[in-house]
């Protein structure tokens, strides 16, 4: 390869928005700045491959280098549904949201979902599906939090191996995002994010580390932020040190898109693709190079990891993709996978599964009842072909949805659609995300017309965020507006006294707020963002044609306040410092007062902070309700002295009525150390099969010296201290109904790390635990 065509690898060849349903052209195509004709034909060439793709690499057929397309997301494959010159439709099926997964905890079904994920990338010729995003759900409010599984990495990366597996069994690759420490939108491309190594280690970098070691997926997409004042993308430690030397990472790092500043500093780092690439970029690669800023052998190296994932794909094999994934058993997974994650928080008197001989007519509230949220917005999106609605699931589960009340809601959400015009966020607007409407108002009155020709309510309370911006502890979104709240309290009062039942329903993508209403229904249905499938997945669990066997993987806190990252979130501008930072196109500098936030909470995040402190939740980490009860017994150990590992079988029987799967947790309390640790840590975790009623099932653990671990800062060392070790199981991680204890005799020295990799600056070394 000529240098120029080096250059020309590792810088992606460009993006183009294509705004959807609008004549804007919001960036101009930098690729008329360019007059070398082979390679703008060229990218012109394989821009057209798969168009709404997120990025392309370079190709050059005379010497055998293929492009790789690269398209987004977690949600499933994100392209354009429709093609230039072309009549037919190229849809990919929606998938239930990372949220909905890890509340399933089965890993066997999100291996499922990643075949079928990547079986639409294989069929629409994609190489590399730009997914799984694990990011610790560090704040309730990230924009994001519904591409992420949860606050606690042992699900997090267990979740993202399982769908690499499953994306990768297709024969094309993954890039799992944002390594690292990228836990928010504000300022996401130049927030300079302050954090102890020992909460890196344990918390932020840990799934990022099971997947890498469990999945070897083809690729990783180094995040915006900062670490420790350094961008991820430019950082040596994290991409090279930790990355491969340490967990033994084969593929290439593609920086997020438009991440970093400095190209030579993320080439000599091991970032090896810039995506999406602008041509001067290419010119400043080639100019490094000869001026002996950037070694060839470096360029030779990152170049290298490229092709070796090349060689790997369909395209590069030439394989001849069909453009017609088998969508409708893709919808069939979809509806399924949801089911399983969404989560029961309430269920007075049993009000649920409904009497489907003495419910028939439903009332349904809330616009989102009608337009039902499936996933959330921007590259996280997915153009499916449909998504049914609550009001379409009920009239496929043989339920009729109030006429009049469908009519007043379809008109009232088309008036605020038209009212409403183009998308606040810019993101959601450039790639064509539609933002939720403001509530129809119900009065009492309606209310109880309603209650009075109807035999059920349903009230549907929607929230919908996305990329580029962060939720906020307001009405509207964390917390309940009156008008809903007034919604929820008029409607289950009507129908409570006609002795007819009101169900909530929670088409959201993180936590909100629940105490001050929730003991107003009957019950409450976390559904989450579920899919295009979302209705018939919702009817299901209604009519208890599933049995709920989602558990949160996420605390719902009471109030805002009560989050331990609170009041450091999302961070501060550094005030009397102007500074040359990324603007927000991600393709230019401007001199701006420079945005920091820190991690003080620490390890403390999450379940580890709440259960550790004892700061009372809505519903704590682990949580959710069945239609069926399980018995846990017979706990046992392999030994009561730790030496390389140790077994714990344990027995759950279904005590209930009817069929049902447990999800089972099994925590590690750690003996009293002058180490801060949390009172528990999720070390484990299983999902049984159906059980029958009366039906068991025996599960195995088995527990390694890793699990007993902590990170030693100054060593540099995975450590187990001596003492004695409790384990802990229960249907939640505060319900806790066996323990078993096991000693370490002495302390045991894991598993060494880079020492010092990532550590804050001198004037950070006061940040500790709590
Ligand atoms: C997002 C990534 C995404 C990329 C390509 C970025 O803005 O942060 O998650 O994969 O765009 O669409």
């Amino acid at each position: 390869m000529t240098l120029k065509q080096k250059a020309q690898l590792v810088i992606g060849t460009g993006i183009i928005f294509d705004v959807p349903g609008s004549a804007e052209a919001p960036f101009e195509d930098p690729l008329k700045k360019v007059d070398d004709a082979t390679y703008t034909d060229m990218v012109r060439t394989i821009r057209k491959i798969l168009p709404g793709a997120a990025g392309f690499t370079a190709a050059f057929p005379d010497i055998g280098v293929t492009t790789q397309v690269l398209a987004d997301g977690p949600a499933g494959l994100r392209i354009s549904p429709k093609r230039e010159g072309s009549n037919e439709t190229f849809f990919c099926t929606a998938f239930p949201i990372a949220t909905v997964l890890a509340s399933s905890w089965d890993t066997k079904l999100a291996e499922e979902v990643g075949k079928a994920m990547g079986k639409e990338v294989l069929e629409y010729g994609g190489d590399v599906l730009l997914a799984p995003a694990l990011n610790i759900q560090r704040d309730s409010l990230c924009g994001r939090n519904f591409e992420y599984y949860s606050e606690d990495p042992l699900i997090s990366g267990k979740m993202a191996a399982a769908i690499v597996n499953g994306v990768q069994s297709n024969g094309v690759g993954t890039s799992i995002k944002h390594f690292a420490a990228n836990n928010q939108e504000t300022n996401r491309l130049s927030v300079n994010t302050v954090i102890s190594e020992r909460a890196l280690r344990e918390i932020y970098l840990r799934g990022f580390e099971i997947a890498v070691k469990e999945s070897q997926p083809w690729t990783v997409m180094s995040a915006y932020n900062k670490i420790n004042e350094q961008y991820a993308s430019e950082s040596h430690d994290l991409l090279t040190k930790i990355l491969r030397d340490e967990w033994g990472f084969e593929g290439y790092v593609v920086t997020d898109w438009g991440a970093g500043n400095d190209l030579v500093k993320q080439m000599q780092a091991g970032n090896d693709l810039i995506m999406p690439g602008q041509p001067h970029q290419v010119e400043s690669i080639i100019e490094a190079v000869e001026s002996g800023l950037l070694e060839e052998k470096v360029l030779d190296r990152n170049i290298k990891r490229i092709l070796s994932v090349m060689l790997k794909t369909p395209r590069y094999k030439s394989y001849k993709c069909s453009q017609k994934p088998d969508l409708g058993k893709h919808a069939q997974i979809t509806r399924q996978a949801a089911t399983d994650g969404i989560v029961l928080l309430e269920n007075q008197n049993n009000a649920l599964p409904l009497d489907s001989g003495r419910t028939r007519k439903v009332a349904a509230f809330g616009n989102a009842s009608y337009e039902f949220i499936s996933g959330g917005t921007g590259s996280g999106d997915v153009n499916e072909a449909y998504t049914i609605s609550l009001i379409e699931g009920l009239k496929n589960g043989g339920f009729e949805p109030n006429e009049n009340l469908s009519l007043t809601y379809d008109q009232h959400i088309t008036k605020m659609r038209q009212q409403a015009g183009k998308p606040k966020n810019f993101i959601t607007f450039l790639l064509g995300g539609k933002e939720p409407v403001s509530e129809l108002e119900i009065t009492p009155e309606i209310a109880r017309k309603m209650a009075l020709e109807n035999d059920l309510a349903i009230i549907t309370i929607g929230r919908n965020s996305g990329e580029g911006v962060d939720r906020e502890a307001i009405e509207g979104d964390f917390y309940l507006t009156q008008k809903e709240k007034q919604m929820i309290r008029d409607v289950s009062e009507a129908f409570q006294q006609q002795n007819k039942k009101a169900i909530v329903i929670l088409n959201i993508g993180a936590p909100i707020e629940t105490v001050s209403w929730r003991n107003l229904p009957d019950a409450i249905l976390l559904a989450w963002h579920p899919g295009q499938e979302a209705g018939n997945s919702v009817v299901d669990i209604l009519t208890g044609k599933v049995t709920p066997s989602g558990k949160l993987a996420v605390t719902f806190p009471i109030t805002y306040e009560d989050c331990p990252t609170a009041s450091n979130f999302p961070g501060h501008a550094i005030e009397g410092v102007v500074d040359e930072t990324k603007d927000l196109s991600g393709f230019s500098m401007m001199k701006r007062t420079p945005w920091e936030v820190i991690y003080q909470e620490d390890i403390f995040v999450g379940y580890r902070y709440y259960n550790t402190f004892e700061v009372p939740v809505a519903y704590e980490f682990g949580y959710g309700l069945s239609y069926t009860t399980f018995d846990y017994s017979e706990i046992k150990l392999s030994s009561y002295d730790f030496k390389e590992h140790v077994t714990i079988n344990l027995n759950i029987k279904n005590t209930g009525i009817t069929a049902g799967r447990e999800v089972v947790q099994i925590y590690l309390t750690s003996p009293e150390s002058q180490i801060k640790k949390p009172v528990m840590e999720l070390i484990q975790f299983a999902k049984t099969k159906l059980l029958q009623p009366g039906e068991s099932e025996k599960l195995t653990f088995k527990i390694s010296a890793r699990d007993l671990s902590y990170f030693n800062t100054e060593r540099g060392k995975w450590v187990a201290e001596p003492g004695e070790y409790k384990v802990r199981t229960g249907p939640s991680s505060i319900k806790v109904t066996q323990t078993a204890v096991f000693s370490l005799h002495k302390e045991l020295k894991v598993e060494d790390a880079t020492k010092h990799a990532l550590s804050p600056s001198q004037k950070r070394d006061s940040l500790t635990c709590g």
